[in-house]
């Protein structure tokens, strides 16, 4: 388990004043300029060393994606643009430091503008989240008034930040629909190469980024990298926030180190399964995209990146979501899968007609009117849609039913040969 004094986000819950003053007693905009005057080269190796992988869902290392950001010129300036559209279901944790720990996110923002030399950042952030726009957006104020942000600064580095909203579309998360909206055009998903990191941002080197991602910079520069490599696993470095959320008694967001068991997670932070963990069915480990895994995983599971992905599932966002027997696991992927339909941006044939197409076979699978080749035709929809649509929304619709078919099939054939039993009878 993470010991208290190794907890980044000390207010996580909202108890200890979100405002600048609070934030520094806590450590925030602490010798900023310290740090931005060692460079860039010094502090990408510092969070090269660290272990620091990116807290959006795809746990890419941050210094490497640092790294291809290629040098701005007077016709190509740089921009960094923090991605807090949070739209995967089951993660609020950006929520939480954009209302509590804005401040972070600030400094966060700060030192990683100056390794990539950019001038002005832009937060992305989902519409629905008015209220952390709001905290946000006072916290930038307050930096300005603090000569923290703007020109002359005491940080080091001279720089501007700006909020743009989001209408709340998934897609908008990935981070080419994103910079897509930011725009001002629809939110759809570039073709990819070239990377935002070289054409971005009004074909400018970009650098998209996590809330979560930046906001723990500050600290593990200052706590120094061999810190935050000694919490967690070897290639989950460092304490994390996970979301645990559904049939749990006390659902909560919670920072955590990468490592610890799924069950002691759930028994500790989340006041365990409702019933008991024998009532556990499965858990989706990582938002609604990571495959479902069943309950005999889950008893030996640890939550990070090397076990999750063996488990033929992944860490994700880190936000759990527990499933117990009173549910229909049927039920709940089909509903998943109807989010996917209703979010695809439609610019990929297999990712517009095969969701909807899953997604029609699920509701007719959840009461059993299916054939048993159909289970495995279901399969094979998977598996060409994943991997072949222009982002990775694709494999994010297809991954839940593999999930549900790799490990409930029985389940799914049993309620076909009743209703056909039924239906002959
Ligand atoms: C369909 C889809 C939705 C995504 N939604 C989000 C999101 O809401 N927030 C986020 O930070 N990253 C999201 N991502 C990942 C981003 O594209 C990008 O990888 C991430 O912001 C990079 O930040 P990181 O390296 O700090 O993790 C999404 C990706 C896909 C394919
Ligand atoms: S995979 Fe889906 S969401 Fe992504 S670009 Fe293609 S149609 Fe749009």
């Amino acid at each position: 388990m993470l010991k208290d004094k190794d907890r980044i986000f000390k207010n996580l819950y909202g108890t200890l004043g979100a405002g600048l003053k609070d934030a520094q007693k806590r450590g925030d905009w602490d010798d900023t300029k310290k740090y931005v005057t060692k460079g860039s080269s010094w502090i990408i190796e510092e969070i090269k060393k660290s272990g620091l992988r990116g807290r959006g869902g795809a746990g890419f290392p941050t210094a490497t994606k640092w790294g291809f950001v290629p040098k701005p010129t007077k016709e190509k300036p740089a921009y960094l643009v923090v991605n807090a559209d949070e739209s995967e279901p089951g993660t609020c944790k950006d929520r939480d430091i954009l209302r509590h720990e804005p401040h972070k996110v600030l400094e966060g923002s700060v030192i990683t503008a100056s390794v990539i030399g950019a001038r002005v950042a832009y937060i992305y952030i989902r519409g629905e989240y008015f209220h952390e726009a709001n905290c946000l957006q006072s916290a930038i104020d307050e930096a300005y008034d603090a000569g923290l942000l703007g020109k002359n600064t005491k940080t080091g580095w001279d720089m501007d930040i700006y909020i743009h909203r989001g209408a709340g579309a998934y897609i908008c998360g990935e981070e080419t629909a994103l910079l897509e909206s930011l725009e001002g055009y629809k939110g759809m998903p570039r073709l990819k190469p070239p990377f935002p990191a070289v054409v971005g941002l009004y074909g400018c080197p970009t650098l998209v980024n996590n809330v979560e991602t930046l906001s723990v910079v500050p600290s593990i520069l200052r706590r120094g990298a061999d810190w935050h490599r000694s919490i967690g696993t070897e290639q989950s470095a460092g304490p994390k926030i996970f979301c645990i959320s559904g049939h749990v008694n006390t659902p909560c967001n919670v920072e955590e180190s990468f490592g610890i068991s799924i069950k002691e997670m759930i028994e500790k932070h989340a006041g365990g399964v409702r019933g008991g963990w024998d009532n556990l069915l499965a858990i989706i480990p990582g938002g609604s995209t990571t495959p479902v895994i069943p309950k005999n995983i889950c008893d030996k599971i640890t939550l990070d990146y090397e076990s999750l992905m063996k488990a033929q599932s992944g860490l994700g966002t880190g936000a759990i979501i527990v499933i117990d027997k009173s549910a229909d696991i049927l039920k709940v992927i089909t509903r998943i899968a109807k989010f996917y339909m209703h979010e695809s941006c439609g610019q990929c044939t297999p990712c517009r007609e095969g969701t909807g197409w899953m997604w029609r076979v699920l509701q007719r699978m959840c009461v059993g009117n299916a054939t048993v080749p159909e289970i495995d035709e279901l399969w094979e929809v998977t598996k060409q849609i994943e991997g072949h649509t222009i982002c990775a929304f694709g494999d994010a619709a297809a991954w839940p039913i593999q999930g549900l078919i790799r490990h409930f099939r029985p389940e799914i054939e049993k309620r076909i040969k009743k209703y056909n039993a039924i239906a002959t009878a």
